[in-house]
């Protein structure tokens, strides 16, 4: 449940971004996006809040806004656009990429245009940028649940499943309640399954995945640029305030990695700023991030960091390296949304087979002959392995 926070004041002496300097990519549709997203999750505040925050991103130069059904907050983030086009900010909402998602709990095929027809409503707009597939199965889980929670009609990607929900955000494409439709969450694996099954105008433009300094991803983030999708990272900054449930003892923090610090030390700038300059640098600039930040001397900074270059090659690669011994860079495959409450009974509890593509179905019947098979082999081991 929300809780009540202390109110934080923005500073409005903070000089904002000229938009027109913040870095952009071209989607494979044509399509420009600003590389900075202003992300609008929150689990810990009262939701109103989120208004302040989201106007005072845009005061401060950001137009790239990233939205979710299941942040719940769509309707406070439409006031906040609405106020910006008030208060001068911006024009029209227009002026703003706005990217939203399909909540898991809206994947069956006749609730997916409702669900974009609620998050068009609730932003108050006609259409948005970017519609992505918030996850790649339509497992839920209640809102600010607990890590132990288990829903037990969880289930691994299906593909044939998965393709009638796809069918159904490319009609909102086609309808033009979208103009560019994506992925998040998804690994090779669904990936390849889709791309396979798909015209090239019914292609994902981009993934949006966690990605971090420690999380880098590299393999994942080869695989899709090899085939025109643009990576945006989330959790750009470790995500230093998200749920207990997202927080395990083995995680690291990137803010406070020697590398990152020691860069920020050279630079004579913050850890996060190295974060940030390092998601929007690497590749040729040809990625994106999201961050989300509740001071205004942070938004601005966070935006600085897609609006002028920071980082050397020689800095670059002390965090990416480049495979050789002399240069591992910092990548620890620090992983945080561990994704355990999405788990589905045959995957054991290991959280890690939600990411490691080993339970991954073309079809229903497919999945249904693993899961039979998979209830034996439970049935035999509740009834043989020795439990001491
Ligand atoms: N597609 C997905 O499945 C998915 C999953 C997770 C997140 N997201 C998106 O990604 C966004 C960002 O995720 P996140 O908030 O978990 O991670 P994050 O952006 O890595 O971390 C944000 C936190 O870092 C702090 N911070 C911001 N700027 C800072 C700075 N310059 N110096 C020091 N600390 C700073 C903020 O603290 P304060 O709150 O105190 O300002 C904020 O709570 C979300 O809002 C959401 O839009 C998407």
């Amino acid at each position: 449940m929300a809780q009540a926070i202390e109110p934080v004041l923005f500073d409005k002496s903070v000089e904002g971004i000229d938009p027109a300097t913040v870095g952009q990519v071209t989607l494979s549709s044509g399509k420009i996006m600003p590389v900075a997203a202003f992300g609008t999750f929150h689990s810990d505040w009262a939701q109103d809040y989120m208004k302040d925050a989201t106007l005072e991103a845009i005061r401060l130069g950001w137009r790239h806004i990233d939205t979710a059904r299941a942040y719940e907050n769509e309707e406070v983030v439409g006031e906040a656009i609405r106020q910006a086009v008030k208060e001068g900010y911006i024009s029209s909402a227009d002026d703003l990429f706005i990217t939203g998602k399909l909540w898991n709990g809206h994947m069956s095929p006749e609730d997916v245009a409702p669900a974009m027809d609620s998050t068009l409503k609730a932003l108050g707009v006609d259409k948005i940028d970017l519609y992505l597939n918030h996850w790649p199965w339509p497992n839920v889980h209640t809102p600010g649940c607990a890590g132990d929670h288990r829903n037990p009609d969880a289930v691994p990607y299906i593909h044939d499943a998965f393709m009638e929900t796809w069918g159904e955000i490319v009609k909102l494409k086609k309808a033009g309640k979208t103009v560019d439709i994506g992925t998040s969450n998804h690994t090779e694996a669904c990936l390849k399954l889709l791309l396979a099954d798909v015209a090239a105008d019914e292609r994902p433009v981009c993934n949006q995945m966690e990605m971090h300094p420690l999380m880098q991803q590299t393999l994942l983030r080869g695989y899709m640029e090899s085939e025109g999708i643009v990576c945006t990272g989330y959790m750009s900054l470790g995500s230093p305030k998200r749920p207990s449930r997202d927080t395990f003892k083995e995680h690291r923090a990137d803010l406070m990695d020697p590398v990152i610090q020691s860069i920020a030390a050279e630079l004579g700038v913050s850890p996060a700023r190295v974060s940030l300059s390092w998601a929007v640098q690497r590749e040729n600039k040809s990625g994106g991030f999201v961050a989300m930040a509740a001071r205004s001397d942070w938004i601005v900074e966070n935006l600085r960091a897609a609006s002028e270059d920071l980082l050397s090659d020689e800095q670059l690669l002390r965090i990416s390296g480049d495979g050789s011994e002399a240069n591992p860079g910092i990548d620890a495959n620090n992983r945080l949304i561990w994704g355990q409450v999405f788990l589905w009974p045959e995957a054991d509890g290991d959280w890690r087979i939600l990411w490691d593509d080993s339970q991954v179905f073309k079809t229903r019947a497919d999945y249904q002959k693993f899961k039979a098979a998979f209830n034996e082999y439970d049935k035999v081991k509740k009834e043989t392995a020795f439990r001491g």
